[in-house]
């Protein structure tokens, strides 16, 4: 059974972790729902970690639309909530509302994400239209440009008190949820303790009520480097790219395909005149 906001409210106040990772595309859906995580997240880390791009700067509405779709036909049975991308939310009430309307409709998400602090008036918005919000505070990468990088944030006392004014403020704007990215963990198990609607971390330490990570971070999709906070359960990326090479090995070896991946045919006479 689909999980929904109250479930979530009812694992925190019985202490049980709730699990999110995201997802882009069928695969990736049917993998999360296969492994029994409580929500997914379409994030629009989708623009680095799938369309490429160094930031989240550039993906699109259309983007998220497109693969929110995806991930809907993979994980019909799971809470999916997608991010809204940059300058989604900002422009104006209407542009907001339309943007998370086609998300959910056209998309079939079953909540939105939005980041930052400043944003509590389209939380009140979204939400009154029907629509479950989730906050996202800490390192915000749509800001990445603002914060001069992607650090970790709130680790001055001034800027800790800050955070947990924020965190108040988006839960009584009618969040459903908070991600907490990339703070320090006491700060995190505080605001936790605080707080009322779960708080799903990521490089936030141990005391959220959640864990959210990147699927490709989290299976190694990727060759390279991966920040401090991700635990890699494994680097599928090697196994890839060896079967890969394998694969171009035989091919110039004539090696593939053999007789067991070739279909056979009796050859008669009419055939046998063009050979
Ligand atoms: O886009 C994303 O993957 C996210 C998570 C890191 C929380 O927002
Ligand atoms: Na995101």
């Amino acid at each position: 059974m689909k999980k929904n906001r109250l479930d979530f409210m009812k694992m925190k106040q019985g202490k049980e972790p709730i699990t999110m990772v995201t997802a882009y595309d069928f695969p990736s859906a049917v993998h999360a729902e296969s492994a029994g995580v409580d929500m997914i997240l379409v994030g629009d880390s989708l623009g680095m970690v799938v369309l490429g791009y160094d930031s989240t700067i550039p993906v699109t509405v259309e983007d998220m639309i497109h693969h929110t779709k995806a991930v809907k036909r993979g994980a019909n049975r799971t809470f999916i909530v997608t991010d809204m991308p940059f300058m989604s939310y900002h422009i104006s009430t209407s542009d907001t509302l339309r943007n998370a309307m086609r998300i959910m409709q056209e998309g079939g998400a079953d909540c939105v994400k939005i980041e930052g602090a400043d944003v509590t008036d389209k939380i009140k918005l979204l939400t009154n239209g029907g629509i479950p919000v989730i906050g996202h505070l800490g390192l915000t990468p749509q800001s990445v440009n603002v914060l001069g990088g992607y650090k970790v944030q709130g680790k001055d006392m001034e800027k800790a008190k800050e955070l947990i004014e924020d965190a108040k403020r988006i839960q009584d704007a009618g969040a459903i949820a908070l991600v907490l990215e990339c703070v320090p963990q006491q700060l995190a198990e505080l605001i936790t303790a605080q707080l009322e609607i779960p708080i799903i971390g990521i490089g936030a330490g141990i005391n959220t009520d959640g864990q959210v990570l990147v699927y490709h971070d989290l299976i190694g999709y990727q060759l390279g480097k991966v920040p401090k906070f991700v635990k890699q359960y494994s680097s599928v990326a090697n196994i890839i790219v060896e079967s890969l090479k394998e694969y171009v090995d035989d091919v110039k070896a004539r090696a593939f395909p053999d007789e067991s991946h070739s279909f056979n045919m009796k050859i008669d006479e009419k055939l046998s005149i063009y050979r």
